[in-house]
């Protein structure tokens, strides 16, 4: 007999992570492969990081702080709100999850962006609600005005995604604020900035000021992109003390590590290197960019530390582009897997790896040109 599971499940796909350097050697013989399909970052762990974590290993046969209390008020104190306007997690996904148990239930709707993080449809799936995706703008950018008007008398929970994987489209505050001022002030936003800190656009920081006084604001960042975290599990949200009081009471008892809170709190103290860092990131986006733009290479300009590349020439099919970079040691992520088909997403990395992925794709280029179509345009 099999075990009997909710037929909820049924609709929900396994997520599917990008390929790691250990997967390219087994599959590819690659040794050196460089990993630009998770939008981490390239660097190693911030300073006072690896001291702190350290630290707290002597004490790991004690459960943590279950409310990771002195991470919260340092979070709280950088965002000028107070402490019971902070909830933290185990990665700013579990917080989307929680999220979605704390106020959605069967009969009720969930809008979102579509393509993009591929949790989003989970918190419909999981909770029996109906989910409502709408599609982006032709920016590549979550269009909260269709989202606004797919906002009936069922919607529980409204999320954006700012800027959007896998498309790196930034929404306006402006736009996020009519949203808000359209909808009842009783159904749930929540604004997902896990790429904000790579956001280059003069109203940056303007949603999250927002979730200081919108009651049914949740504005979710993440260790994981920018500090440099990915591994230690960390995000947090900022809203109202009610949304910090919905997801209090679902979130599991000790839910975020000790050597994440102690990691996080490290990084919040490296802020200046923080920034540097992500300079050296945008600066590259950009670089990368105007490379491809002068190849004559279609791309989504993108507020992230990703960028969504193609479509391809109509007879240059993407599969077989991420298929070759693989090969020459380029792990990307195949956009197809991520809704968006006929293209790749490519990580932001050094300037090395960068210079790595440009040439990997003109030598593809050059190769498709040859083979299928001399005037292929990939
Ligand atoms: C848009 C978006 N939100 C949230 C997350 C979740 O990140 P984490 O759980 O590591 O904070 C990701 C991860 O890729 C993401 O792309």
């Amino acid at each position: 007999m099999t075990l009997r599971v909710s037929p909820r499940l049924d609709a929900i796909p396994r997520y599917v992570p990008g390929m790691s350097t250990a997967e390219a050697l087994a599959r590819f013989g690659v040794e050196d492969a460089v990993k630009l399909s998770s939008n981490e970052s390239p660097f190693g762990p911030l300073p006072g990081v690896e001291e702190a974590v350290a630290a707290v290993a002597a004490g790991l046969n004690r459960y943590p702080d279950g409310r990771a209390g002195a991470l919260r008020a340092r979070i709280a104190d950088l965002h000028g709100v107070g402490d019971d306007q902070v909830i933290v997690g185990n990665g700013s996904g579990e917080i989307l999850l929680l999220a979605g148990q704390a106020l959605l239930d069967p009969g009720t709707t969930v809008v979102y962006p579509e393509p993009s993080f591929a949790l989003y449809p989970h918190l419909a799936q999981a909770s029996g609600a109906e989910a409502v995706p709408v599609p982006l703008d032709d920016a590549g950018r979550n269009d909260v005005a269709a989202m606004a008007a797919y906002v009936d008398e069922r919607t529980r929970l409204v999320v954006i995604c700012s800027p959007n994987n896998p498309t790196g489209g930034y929404v306006p505050a402006a736009a996020v604020e009519r949203l808000l001022d359209e909808i009842p002030s009783d159904v749930g936003v929540l604004v997902d900035e896990a790429y904000h800190d790579f956001v280059s656009e003069v109203d940056r920081g303007r949603v999250m000021s927002m979730a200081r006084e919108r009651a049914n604001l949740l504005v979710t960042r993440t260790f994981s992109k920018a500090f440099g975290l990915a591994g230690a599990r960390v995000g947090y949200g900022v809203g109202s003390p009610g949304w910090v009081d919905a997801i209090d009471r679902v979130r599991p008892p000790f839910h975020v590590g000790a050597a994440g809170q102690a990691a996080a709190l490290a990084a919040l103290g490296a802020l200046t290197e923080l920034d540097s860092r992500v300079r050296t990131l945008t600066a590259e986006r950009e670089r990368v960019q105007g490379a491809l733009r002068a190849a004559g290479v279609a791309f989504t300009p993108s507020q992230a530390n990703f960028i969504l590349v193609g479509p391809f020439a109509p007879a240059v099919d993407a599969a077989p582009v991420h298929e070759e970079l693989l090969r020459r040691g380029v792990i990307v992520r195949d956009g197809g897997a991520l809704g968006a088909p006929g293209t790749i997403r490519v990580t932001v990395g050094t300037a090395q790896d960068n210079d790595r992925f440009l040439d990997a794709l003109a030598a593809v280029r050059g190769a498709r040109e040859l083979r299928d179509n001399p005037r292929a345009a990939v």
